[in-house]
């Protein structure tokens, strides 16, 4: 099996399964407790289908959209995900490289194995960066500065991880970041010769935008939940938010979004934009999906806040769906990090153009020459 293989979510994650040692791949593919959210996710865009409208003349599709004051090419985009460097030797420059030349955002995240100089070298494309709050709050100025010098484009904030969630895949396999050899992960590591050489060979792991200000940026002694609650603060609040906003000063988002009340919190405190997410089912098991809660957060500040949702989205036709309830926007976690670890940058690119094709042909057959003709009269919610 090869890149050429893979057409579908299910084809990169396989391929990322072969290639990826065995605690890397469940970090990625793992969820919380019992991933009921996890499946969920996914499972919502089923309960809803489209309506086409035919004869409408055909034509190619303008999928292009606006999203924190910059124009994309097509309505997905790379979530911020933490520490690529274990998933392909390039890391976030493969990530960025290929989101700017399909014309889409990048996400940054705090936890990147590439910093945020690093990154503003290498792309001119849209670019947001997501913020975590450090227990040391002289982390969130730093941040937020460097952002500003490198021209990223939006900043947004995840409220939804002031503790790790329960991975128990994590504790199953032993995953350690950086990895470590230990009797339990010995034999997994020692299965994937190639991954081995490509991570002892190339940059050593770092935490980048953090490392300077944390010894554990290099060295997280254990693992990644160890480090989220001994690092990040959980009593983070509204407060802490609006000063992020005001000093950023620019487009602003917060991530993990999954009430109403809180959406319009959200616009009073000054966001432009929101992320309807429960970050991949990776933290509160059970809650609902962000496609189950759309209709009634767009209803409630679609109109004056760009919405964008992430979670399960592994189909063109999960975007449409998405952007006919009223997002602006979708991104993608799992479905991108598999494609990186299946094939690097050319993987990335992949995904996206596939995801580019999937968009196009879907809005074709629905009878849609841009995103804006995709509303609530294109879908129907099942009983
Ligand atoms: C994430 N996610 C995430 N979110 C965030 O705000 N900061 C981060 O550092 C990370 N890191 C991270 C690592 C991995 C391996 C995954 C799978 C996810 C959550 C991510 O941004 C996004 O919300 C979800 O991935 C969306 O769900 P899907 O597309 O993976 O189903
Ligand atoms: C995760 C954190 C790092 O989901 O956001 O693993």
């Amino acid at each position: 099996m090869n890149l050429n293989d893979c057409h579908n979510f299910d084809d990169f994650r396989k391929l990322a399964k072969k290639k990826l040692p065995s605690p890397i791949f469940h970090y990625i593919d793992g969820g919380s407790d019992d991933e009921i959210t996890l499946q969920r996710n996914t499972e919502s865009f089923n309960q809803c289908d489209l309506i086409p409208n035919v004869l409408a003349g055909g034509g190619k599709p303008d999928l292009s959209t606006e999203i924190f004051g910059r124009k994309i090419s097509m309505p997905i985009f790379l979530s911020p995900t933490a520490m690529q460097r274990l998933y392909d030797p390039e890391g976030d420059r493969a990530s960025a490289r290929a989101a700017a030349k399909l014309g889409t955002m990048y996400g940054m995240s705090t936890m990147a194995t590439s910093s945020i100089e690093e990154i503003a070298n290498i792309s001119s494309g849209p670019k947001l960066f997501q913020l975590y709050i450090h227990k040391d709050k002289s982390i969130t100025d730093d941040l937020i500065e460097r952002c500003k010098r490198a021209n990223f484009d939006g900043l947004c904030l995840t409220v939804d991880t002031i503790v790790a969630g329960n991975r128990e895949r994590d504790h199953r396999t032993g995953f350690t970041t950086p990895p470590k050899l230990t009797i339990k992960s010995l034999f997994e590591f020692a299965a994937k010769p190639s991954w081995v050489f490509n991570y002892l060979t190339n940059k050593k792991f770092e935490l980048s935008n953090v490392k300077h200000k944390t010894d554990k940026g290099t060295n997280i002694t254990k693992s990644v939940i160890e480090y989220v609650n001994e690092q990040y603060d959980p009593k983070m609040n509204w407060k802490d938010a609006e000063y992020c906003i005001k000093k950023w000063n620019g487009p602003f988002a917060l991530k993990g979004i999954m009430s109403v009340e809180d959406a319009k919190k959200a616009l009073d405190i000054g966001c432009t934009a929101i992320l309807i997410s429960n970050h991949g089912g990776r933290q509160l098991d059970g809650s609902r999906s962000p496609f189950d809660q759309l209709k009634e957060i767009s209803d409630a500040v679609g109109d004056k806040l760009e919405i964008i949702l992430d979670g399960g989205v592994r189909r063109g036709t999960h975007v449409l769906k998405a952007i006919a309830a009223g997002a602006k926007a979708c991104s993608f976690g799992r479905m991108f990090l598999f494609s990186l670890a299946a094939g690097g940058q050319a993987g990335v690119e992949r995904a996206l153009q596939n995801m580019h094709n999937e968009i196009q042909r879907n809005m074709l057959l629905m009878g849609c020459k841009n995103i804006k003709e995709l509303n609530r009269s294109k879908i129907i919610y099942r009983k």
